[in-house]
C-alpha cells in the first residue's frame, strides 16, 4: 500500500471515530478496514436468486412430499423419489444461509430472523426423509404439515408482495401469497 493511501485511510478513520487527536499518517497507528465490496457473512458466491431458488428447488421439492403425505407412493420407487427430493430440500436450507443474487437476498440473509427458519426448514425435511425411508406415512404426513407452516412463517416476515423477480409459483397452493395481478 502507498503511503499516501494509508494516510488517507488514517486520515478518514479519525473522521468517522471522532479521535482526531492522532496525527494523521502515523502508520503504526493505523487500522486498515476492510474493502467495502467485501462479503458481510461468507465469500462463497451464490449465483442463483431466491426468487428462482424458491420457484426452481424449494416448490419443486417440496410439492412431492405434499402429494405423497396425502398419497403414498406404493412402489420403492416412489418412495426413493421422495427421500431425494426432501434431501434437495434440506440442502436448500443451508443455500439460503449463503445468500442470493436479487435485490434483496443479503439484506435478507442477514436478517436475525431468516437463519432459524432455513435451519427449521433442513430439520423438516431430513425428518421427511427419514419418513420416507422407513416408509412410515404418519411422520411423513406430520412432516409435510410442519413444513407448510415453516414455509408460512418465513413468508409473513420476508416474502414480499410481488416476486422481486416477477417470478411467482407455478402452483396455486393456498399457503403461498398469489402475486398481485
Ligand atoms: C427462510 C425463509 C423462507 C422459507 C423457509 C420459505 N420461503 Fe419461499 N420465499 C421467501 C422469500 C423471501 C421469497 C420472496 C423472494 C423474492 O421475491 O425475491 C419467497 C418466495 C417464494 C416463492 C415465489 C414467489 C411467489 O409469489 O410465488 C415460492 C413459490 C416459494 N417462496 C415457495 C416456498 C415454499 C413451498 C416453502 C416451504 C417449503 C418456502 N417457500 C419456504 C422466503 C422463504
Amino acid at each position: 500500500m502507498k503511503k499516501w493511501q494509508l494516510a488517507g485511510i488514517v486520515a478518514a478513520l479519525s473522521t468517522v471515530s471522532g479521535c482526531g487527536g492522532k496525527q494523521a499518517g502515523t502508520p503504526a497507528d493505523a487500522v486498515v478496514p476492510p474493502p467495502a465490496s467485501a462479503a458481510p457473512t461468507s465469500t462463497i458466491k451464490p449465483v442463483v436468486s431466491f426468487n428462482k431458488l424458491m420457484v426452481m428447488f424449494v416448490d419443486q421439492a417440496a410439492d412431492p412430499i405434499w402429494n405423497a403425505a396425502l398419497k403414498p407412493p406404493r412402489t420403492d420407487k416412489g418412495w426413493e423419489q421422495i427421500e431425494y427430493h426432501a434431501i434437495q430440500l434440506a440442502t436448500t436450507g443451508t443455500l439460503l444461509q449463503v445468500g442470493g443474487t436479487g435485490p434483496m437476498d443479503m439484506k435478507w440473509t442477514n436478517s436475525p430472523g431468516w437463519v432459524p427458519f432455513t435451519q427449521q426448514m433442513s430439520q423438516v425435511a431430513l425428518a421427511a426423509a427419514e419418513a420416507a425411508r422407513n416408509r412410515n406415512v404418519q411422520a411423513l404426513q406430520d412432516a409435510g404439515d410442519q413444513l407448510v407452516l415453516n414455509c408460512e412463517a418465513c413468508h409473513r416476515q420476508f416474502k414480499p408482495d410481488l416476486p422481486t423477480e416477477g417470478l411467482p409459483t407455478h402452483l396455486s397452493r393456498g399457503i403461498i401469497t398469489a402475486p398481485v395481478q
